[in-house]
């Protein structure tokens, strides 16, 4: 890797690239950092670099010329590789990780230009280089600090740089959270003691406490990570819940009765809201609606799932063919007129949701289905229902394809199809 640093000051980065692990990883011809004075590249006798803005206002502007020049002899210098020219910008898009590791993989030239003063004419960003990157959003007087921040990051992840590749893969915004905090000799330090964990020796345990504490810094240090954070493995999942407090719950159910129907009610509400909040266009026209609930208390197919013996979801289910499904810009998974049992109004107050529950609801459609010698599952969901439409897939229902309700009941009457066979 050949970084080139175009600047007014290589006085003042050279050393600091030339020093430590970067320095040592130079001489072993690993990497090769140069920092360009841009001075020596102007054609007036003054070596003057900037000038003052066009239209006015404070300071002054780094001239095109001396910086095009500068980069001609760079590019000259290093010959045909894989090149990216990249400004140091407050305005550019906010380095990380992700891109020290694009850069140190797709590239093998990076030219990094350190603005200063006002900046730099635009014409030049515009004309020669190929992206704008920013360490933060604050200004600096230069871009040095930048350049030496991006060319250090790119650098440790040159194969050989770092005595193995795991030095730089456990840490810190590798893979989407914080690492664990780490510890050295002497054992206790003004009455504070290392974690009795890490001097025992056992390294499943070991991995495992400081996996934990990686999730435990990222969600209390870097919510915005945490949230963005998919869990690897069944255990991290477990973990992340018990730190969200999103641990599966157990419930109960019940077929509902008349006397559920306040309670009914509230769960439907919560899913119309839930939905609405998703910018789904289901259950907005008033729906699902006290008539209709009543209906499947009658049917005998409404059952409420209740956790503490609080109401947490509900959901209803039919023995008996769906009229609507006969029309299907599709194919269901079974022929027509096999038994099938069909799902409707699946919903769970927001207290519950992603901790089980809808899991459990289907569980017990299909359960009651095969119990009456159904073969297959059938739902419909608004096309624009994700969750819905991931947790059906998830659980194995199969994408059948595309009806529209007739009852009326709502503006947008599309749905899409589902079907799990059980035999
Ligand atoms: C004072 S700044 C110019 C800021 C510019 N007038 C603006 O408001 O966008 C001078 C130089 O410092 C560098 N610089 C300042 N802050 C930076 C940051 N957060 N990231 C990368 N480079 C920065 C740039 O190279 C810039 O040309």
């Amino acid at each position: 890797m050949r970084i080139d640093i175009l600047t007014l000051f290589p006085e003042a980065v050279q050393p600091m690239m030339d020093a430590s692990i970067l320095g040592r990883a130079a001489k072993k011809g690993l990497i090769e950092i140069n920092c360009i004075q841009i001075r020596d590249f102007t054609d007036n006798k003054q070596q003057q670099v900037d000038d003052y803005p066009y239209g006015g206002g404070w300071g002054c502007v780094m001239m095109a010329q001396p910086l095009k020049s500068c980069l001609d002899w760079a590019i000259e210098q290093a010959g045909p590789r894989k090149r990216r020219v990249i400004y140091m910008s407050p305005q550019g898009a906010r380095f990380d990780q992700g891109h020290a590791r694009r850069l140190v993989s797709e590239y093998d030239h990076l030219v990094l230009v350190c603005g200063h003063y006002e900046g730099v004419d635009e014409r030049f960003i515009e004309k020669c280089c190929d992206e704008e990157l920013s360490v933060g959003d604050f200004v600096l007087t230069g871009g040095e600090i930048p350049a030496m921040a991006i060319a250090d990051s790119v650098c440790r992840m040159v194969p050989g740089v770092l005595s193995d590749p795991a030095c730089y893969m456990g840490e810190s915004h590798w893979d989407g959270l914080l690492e664990y905090p780490q510890y050295t000799r002497p054992e206790t330090w003004e009455g504070l003691t290392v974690p009795e964990v890490l001097r025992q020796g056992k390294h499943r345990e070991i991995e495992a406490w400081r996996r934990e504490q990686q999730l435990i810094r990222t969600q209390t240090r870097r919510p915005d990570m945490f949230a963005a954070y998919v869990p690897q493995s069944p255990e991290e999942r477990r973990v992340i819940d018990r730190l969200t407090g999103r641990e599966k719950l157990t419930y109960d159910c019940r077929p509902a009765a008349e006397e559920d129907m306040p309670a009914l009610l509230a769960i439907g509400a919560a899913g119309s809201a839930y939905l609405k909040e998703q910018g789904v266009a289901q259950w907005q026209d008033g729906f699902p609606n006290e008539e209709v609930f009543a209906q499947d208390i009658a049917a005998g197919g409404c059952w409420l799932f209740t956790h503490d013996g609080e109401p947490a979801g509900c959901v209803s289910l039919y023995m008996t063919p769906e009229p609507d499904y006969a029309a299907i810009d599709g194919a269901w998974k079974t022929p027509d007129g096999a038994p099938c049992a069909v799902v409707h109004r699946l919903a769970a107050l927001p207290a519950y949701r992603g901790r089980g529950l809808a899991d459990e609801m289907l569980q017990l459609c299909e359960d009651l289905a095969l119990g009456r010698g159904r073969g297959s599952v059938r739902v419909d969901t608004h096309p624009d229902n994700r969750p819905m439409r991931a947790l059906l897939e998830r659980r194995g229902y199969g994408y059948c394809g595309v009806i529209e309700l007739t009852d009326g009941a709502e503006a947008d009457p599309r749905r899409v199809c589902y079907e799990k066979v059980l035999l």
